[in-house]
């Protein structure tokens, strides 16, 4: 083991023992200590999920990247796992990035993308990213001593030879596929396709799909996989366009849904959708669960707002692994069923009638900040309705919707956060029967919402006091709310 690994791993040991679990969430995946963005390596291996992380254990901030390490078999109850990667040889010492993993021959393949830096003559930097192997027991990795696997040099002429990353691995039959992000001669993005026999020497296949300078610039982090007799390709674009109520993060997560050409290795998608429509979601991955489910798992941060509180040595989570199918050419997303298997002390509270005159109503046994609750609300009458999360008087959340522009908004602006960061988000929302159900995971300061069952997701972070627990609805007209509301006891 290098002395950088070995030092990373001693350090996140110790700090898990010193920084108090209430800091952390409940079910949600955080950092033992340090930053973490994307998700890397989500794999099922020897019967257990794994899900690696980017990682700089040493400070709260993007730093030299390392691949964290954590599994489960449930999606909800983590097991820390020392540090997997760590940037300590010449071609990787810059940072192990993105990327992603897969099981083979009894043995764990981690691809990913070698960062180097190197000092040249005339005083300039040289920096590269390049394609490398580390193959590991679910434990300890060893990097391949042939590294880096795939360079530049091998995509069509005219690629940046700066930007190439987030290989994407994957097998069929007798052969491993990776696709990877980079930009063609015109500076927009493009997904190269390689193929491998033994998932060391790879070659060239094709450009899988292409961004033709329309959505984003680098199309950052690939996920690649068949679901419900189509394809479906997630990327996630630099320095995205907006378009109405879609794309306004800056860095955003789309996908497409269509049909994968094996043969010339080309993709024939359709049109771009918004993964989720939060303040907090990007770069999400997705595994094959033993049972044929397709799940996803997304950072539950964003490059465009740092929310995380000074005295936290800890920066960045992961999102509740979420279940995929397609209905109608639309990914619907739901948190995988495990969850409900931790719901404890069920209310329900049944054809709750609120009419303005109420104003902000609270109910019996309806509070708290780690908490799984569904409500569908009535809106025939109504001509708006808003939750108050995370509230007392100083402090408040809203999920809001307005009936006729047909608009469900998170507004964070009061949650005592710097003001100078994104405090909400809009999107459309259809009534189903003059209905809405909302359903509403928070847990002390993630805040995912998904819209009736799984047709959109709307993700962020609020990072209130947690003695702000109060939880009151209100409406304009009149509302009839039906709600349930369990703890979630992990
Ligand atoms: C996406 C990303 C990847 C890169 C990694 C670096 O969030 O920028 O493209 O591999 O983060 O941490």
């Amino acid at each position: 083991m290098s002395r950088e690994l070995d030092k990373a791993r001693e350090y996140e040991a110790g700090k898990k023992e010193q920084i108090p679990s209430e800091q952390k969430c409940v079910f949600h995946l955080t950092p033992p200590v340090g930053w973490i963005n994307d998700p890397n390596g989500f794999s099922r291996y020897q019967g257990e999920y794994h899900l690696f992380y980017q990682y700089y254990p040493y400070g709260t901030s993007w730093g030299p990247m390392h691949w964290g390490h954590q599994k489960t078999k449930d999606f909800i109850k983590w097991e820390l796992v020392p540090c997997a990667l760590a940037p300590d040889t010449e071609y990787d010492g810059q940072g192990c990035f993105s990327g992603s993993a897969v099981e083979h021959d009894g043995k764990h393949i981690l691809m990913y993308t070698s960062v180097y830096d190197r000092l040249q003559e005339d005083g300039t930097h040289k920096i590269r990213q390049t394609q490398s192997i580390a193959i590991g027991d679910g434990v300890n990795y060893e990097k391949l001593s042939c590294n880096p696997v795939i360079k530049s040099d091998a995509l069509p002429e005219g690629s940046s030879v700066v930007d190439f990353r987030d290989p994407r691995i994957w097998k069929e039959k007798d052969t491993f596929y990776s696709v990877i992000g980079s930009l063609d001669a015109d500076g927009s993005g493009q997904l190269a396709l390689f193929s491998s026999a033994d998932a060391v020497k790879w070659q060239f296949k094709s450009i899988l799909d292409a961004n033709g300078g329309r959505y984003g610039k680098m199309w950052e982090c690939p996920d690649f996989f068949p679901l419900d007799g189509s394809h479906v390709l997630i990327v996630s674009p630099q320095f995205m366009r907006a378009e109405g109520l879609e794309f306004h993060n800056g860095h955003n997560s789309i996908y497409f849904v269509g049909s994968f050409d094996e043969e010339n290795g080309k993709f024939h998608r359709g049109k771009a959708k918004s993964l989720d429509f939060g303040m907090d979601f990007y770069a999400p991955q997705t595994v094959e669960t033993a049972d044929g489910r397709r799940v996803m798992v997304g950072w539950l941060q964003s490059w465009d707002n740092y929310l995380t509180p000074e005295e936290f040595e800890w920066s960045g989570m992961m999102t509740v692994p979420r279940e995929l199918k397609l209905k109608s050419g639309k990914l619907i997303q739901n948190p995988v069923r495990e969850l409900e298997n931790y719901r404890r002390n069920e209310v329900a509270c049944r054809d709750v009638r609120l009419c303005e005159a109420d104003g902000q109503r609270r109910l019996p046994g309806i509070s708290g900040r780690v908490l799984d609750m569904t409500l569908d609300v009535d809106v025939r009458r109504a001509s708006s309705f808003t939750v108050h999360l995370a509230s007392d008087g100083d402090y408040v959340t809203t999920v809001s919707y307005d009936v006729n522009q047909g608009t469900l908004t998170t507004d964070r602006t009061y949650s005592g956060q710097r003001k100078d960061m994104i405090c909400s988000r809009t999107m459309y929302v259809d009534q189903k029967d003059g209905c809405i159900r909302l359903r509403v995971l928070l847990d002390k300061y993630a805040l995912e919402l998904f819209v009736n069952d799984g047709e959109q997701a709307m993700t962020s972070l609020l990072y209130t006091p947690l003695e702000a627990d109060g939880i009151a609805f209100s409406c304009t007209g009149e509302a009839v709310f039906d709600i349930t509301k369990y703890d979630i006891i992990v």
